[in-house]
């Protein structure tokens, strides 16, 4: 690890107590910021959360003819004056899984997209063939090769699209390039990720029609091509944010308010918690949380949702670490996603993994060390363990953190967590 690199250092905090604010969700702002290549105007984006990943895509926009302005710490301007280019430079690209989200955009609007395989964070292989073959069912040419994917189509038409896997690029994807086929799409076995919900109502707003929003099915009913307009919309709160700040609750002991929570968006991981011993009060604004004296091991499996998202299960695997008994956890979106388990182990973790499940046996404490931060969630769930390792935890490649974490590090320490960014 490089000393010169900005690193979180954490020792064993708690109990926490006060409030937090759950900022805008990275996996909704980023997508609604892609669709504004479907309508000319200006659109504001409010509750946009300050992470890494909003600068990157707004340099992809920008590249790609879009002006993007902050109005204020979370509000974005977005103006689409018309003039876009259809090709996605690499580099911006390369650097978030969800660049992939401007090819249904670009294709339906513009005709064209030529972009880069997306990059994001590495869990093993991130296959697009699902957004391919939807997108060929509705009459796109897309040409593929090692270094990129070329779409084009003069007019999408609609067709009647069936998921084999409920992907949720995919869905957005085929959902946002039927926007302008001629026709009537269907999207059966569609995500239904809160965030595509969030989508789905940006773009109502905007004039598109749609039905089933928040279920499997879907149902757009093409528009005449460039009749969307630009609107404001407030960015949906992030329920894996959330499910952070109760994580380091549950971890280090306390009472908070975790203020902007949506319950409905988490009640299977709400339950998981509940089952360790969390105690968690829906309020007016959000959620109140507090922890008991040791957490119990819980077994979960990862599924789309309504299950138990991918996103949460760093967090949950950190838990079971310290808890009292066993749990086994089955991955089963992502194979490759458990590599911050060797740095869990760093830090006294006993966990084994076995395929696409791991076990882990809850020991007394864990012990700080210097670890470091191979994803996003991942990273998250390392800040939390730290708040119950004795000693020094020091976290490095925060820069993952940064791309999805607005100020981490200020929100727990305002809760009396000892933490720090050097
Ligand atoms: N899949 C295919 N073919 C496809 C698309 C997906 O086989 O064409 C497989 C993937 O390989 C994977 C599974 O389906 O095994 C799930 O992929 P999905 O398309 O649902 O996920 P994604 O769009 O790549 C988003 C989030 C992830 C989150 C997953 C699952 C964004 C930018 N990313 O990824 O979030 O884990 O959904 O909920 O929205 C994060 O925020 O840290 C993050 C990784």
């Amino acid at each position: 690890m490089n000393n010169e690199s900005p690193r979180i250092i954490v020792r064993r905090s708690g109990p926490l107590s006060g409030n937090v604010q759950v900022p805008g969700a990275k996996n909704s702002v980023l997508k609604l910021m892609a669709a504004t290549l479907l309508a000319e105007g200006e659109f504001v984006l409010t509750n946009v959360p300050a992470i890494a990943d909003v600068d990157t895509m707004s340099d992809l926009l920008v590249a790609l003819g879009v002006k993007t302005k902050w109005l204020g710490p979370h509000e974005l301007s977005l103006v689409n004056s018309g003039n876009i280019s259809t090709e996605a430079p690499f580099e911006n690209v390369d650097k978030i899984r969800a660049s992939i989200n401007v090819l249904g955009p670009l294709l339906t609007h513009y005709g064209q997209a030529l972009i880069n395989w997306p990059g994001g964070d590495d869990f093993g292989g991130r296959p697009i063939d699902l957004h391919i073959s939807g997108l060929e069912k509705m009459g796109a040419t897309i040409e593929q090769n090692l270094l990129n994917i070329n779409a084009y189509a003069q007019e999408l038409h609609g067709a009647e699209i069936e998921l084999s896997f409920a992907s949720v690029g995919a869905t957005e994807n085929i959902l946002t390039a039927a926007i302008y086929a001629k026709g009537t799409t269907v999207i059966d076995n569609a995500a239904r990720e809160p965030e595509i919900g969030d989508l789905c109502n940006m773009l109502v707003a905007m004039g598109a029609q749609i039905e089933g929003i928040g279920t499997s099915h879907l149902v757009i009913h093409g528009s005449k091509k460039g009749s969307l307009r630009g609107v404001r919309h407030a960015v949906i709160n992030d329920r894996v944010q959330a499910a952070t700040y109760i994580a380091a609750v549950a971890i280090a002991g306390g009472d908070v308010q975790v203020r902007g929570a949506r319950p409905e968006h988490m009640e299977m991981v709400i339950n998981k918690y509940t089952q360790m011993g969390v105690s968690i009060y829906p309020q007016r604004d959000g959620l109140r949380v507090t922890a008991p004296e040791r957490l119990a091991a819980i077994d979960f499996a990862t599924l789309p949702y309504p299950g138990i998202a991918t996103d949460y299960k760093p967090l949950l695997v950190a838990m079971n670490s310290v808890a009292s008994g066993v749990g086994i956890v089955t991955e089963n979106l992502f194979p490759g996603r458990f590599r911050y388990i060797e740095e869990l182990c760093k830090l006294g973790a006993d966990i084994r993994i076995d395929g696409h499940h791991a076990v882990i046996k809850g020991v007394d404490h864990l012990i700080g060390t210097a670890v470091t931060a191979p994803d996003i969630r991942a990273g998250a769930a390392l800040v939390v363990a730290g708040l119950a390792a004795h000693g020094e935890t020091v976290i490095g490649e925060i820069h993952h953190i940064d791309r999805g974490y607005d100020d981490l590090v200020g929100r727990l320490s305002g809760l009396g967590a000892d933490i720090t960014r050097v």
